[in-house]
């Protein structure tokens, strides 16, 4: 944080606001009305999305001076590594409506503030791309358990074969959440065919479209030129159609005449998910990868539990952010249950309504191992690109540190529930 105060000094302003109201109003004028509604959004009447940031006001913490801190660590130990920082970013797709270079530039980011990288399903770029803008950075890849057992097993081949170092499996999205921002402007960004790179770059992906296509055009599609199918055309097609729709905020008919790049669309919102996932497929994931498995969006500690039994080697408590079920349990008031259901014998990662270091401080001290960061980066990337990430993650771990020193602690390790009052 010394490094932020003397920027001040010096007279350097921050990239972005530092406030997280003021950079979100700062990445509100600076996207376009769809790319902000879908970031910033949440389900319903946005409940949750208040419910979970409002829920760190219910603890305070106690100030503690005289205690000699002046060496202070914020590292972990996580997935087998020590961390520098207790903070992971959060996987958040479709990235190209914040910025153009999306995931490429958060990786980026992320890398250099040695803070682990949770890669979406729904990314903007290739995961092989993103390793390669990166290839130091740490990666956590997270899936989307497709309808097509073969698509997901190509999928965690490619992120082991990428160097990810673990799998995060969302729970919480088998069906998509009631976006009323989004559907107020009757926009969703995958019909467009952003968000699918993922998977328009993966083999048994693309020979899903060409079995689509061969079936014949639909009844509804309009008449189309025939297409040779190899899956680089695949892969350009739904390039092209992607920057169609960048270019002219077009919508699916207009932009998707092709019918390779709306093969691929329609592919993929076929395949995306099943809302008839049980936990007896989990095991199936296993089959699949030999990375740890953790599982994200779990809010109920009798499913921390399961999930333990099951042999997940990680709980993500998250409910989205607010983008699910409105009116859910805020995450931050389910987090001690879950906690002690898990009794230390995996890690629990927490997500949902972070916004600033005491926010994080918080969560570290009701016993998250680690702390997931979603929308304010998000609004780094929109208002200044890569910069923007790491002034985004870097403020928040600014005032960690401080919040850390200020409540008489040296290391994460000694913060615990006594750093506490509940209100
Ligand atoms: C998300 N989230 C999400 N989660 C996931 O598992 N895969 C994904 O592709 C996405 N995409 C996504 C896009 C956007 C724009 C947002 C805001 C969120 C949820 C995300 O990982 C995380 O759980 C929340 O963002 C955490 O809440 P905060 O930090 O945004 O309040």
């Amino acid at each position: 944080q010394s490094e932020i105060y003397r920027a001040g000094i010096s007279g350097t302003k921050p990239g972005i606001p530092v406030d997280a109201d003021r950079l979100e109003e700062s990445a509100r004028r600076a996207l376009s009305a769809e790319a902000f509604a879908y970031i910033a959004g949440g389900a319903g009447a946005e409940r949750t999305l208040r419910a979970n940031a409002a829920a760190f006001g219910r603890w305070q913490v106690w100030p503690r001076p005289l205690r000699d801190v002046a060496a202070r660590d914020l590292s972990i130990d996580f997935l087998g590594r020590r961390r520098p920082t207790p903070l992971l970013l959060a996987p958040l797709g479709v990235m190209e409506m914040a910025h153009g270079d999306a995931d490429l530039a958060v990786a980026r980011a992320a890398a250099s503030l040695g803070v682990p990288y949770t890669l979406s399903n729904q990314a903007s770029f290739p995961m092989e791309e993103v390793r390669d803008a990166a290839p130091d950075g740490s990666r956590l890849f997270q899936l989307y358990w497709s309808a097509d057992d073969e698509l997901n097993a190509s999928l965690l081949r490619r992120a082991e074969a990428s160097g990810c170092e673990a799998v995060v499996v969302t729970l919480d999205t088998h069906l998509l959440g009631w976006r009323t921002r989004d559907l107020d402007l009757a926009y969703l960004p995958f019909t467009r065919g952003m968000g699918i790179a993922q998977y328009t770059s993966d083999p048994v992906f693309q020979q899903l479209v060409r079995e689509r296509v061969r079936r014949g055009p639909d009844a509804a599609a309009p008449p189309a030129p025939p297409v040779r199918l190899t899956p680089q055309t695949v892969a350009a097609g739904v390039k092209i159609a992607r920057k169609g729709a960048a270019l002219t905020g077009g919508g699916l008919r207009e932009n998707l005449r092709s019918p390779l790049p709306r093969a691929a669309v329609e592919t993929f919102l076929d395949v995306f998910s099943t809302p008839a996932l049980t936990w007896d497929d989990l095991a199936k994931a296993r089959e699949w990868t030999t990375l740890p498995i953790l599982l994200k969006g779990i809010v109920h500690p009798d499913d921390a539990a399961r999930a333990v039994d099951v042999g997940a080697d990680g709980v993500w408590v998250s409910n989205h952010g607010g983008r699910q079920i409105d009116q859910s349990v805020p995450t931050l008031e389910a987090l001690p249950a879950v906690v002690e259901r898990i009794g230390g014998r995996v890690p629990v990662i927490f997500d949902s309504g972070v916004r600033q270091g005491s926010d994080a401080f918080i969560a570290l001290a009701l016993g998250a191992t680690a702390v997931a960061i979603g929308r304010p980066y998000a609004y780094g990337l929109g208002i200044a690109g890569e910069d923007g990430v790491r002034e985004a993650v870097r403020n928040i771990l600014a005032e960690l540190d401080i919040t850390l020193g200020l409540s008489g602690h040296t290391s994460i390790a000694e913060v615990g529930r006594g750093a506490l009052r509940e209100v």
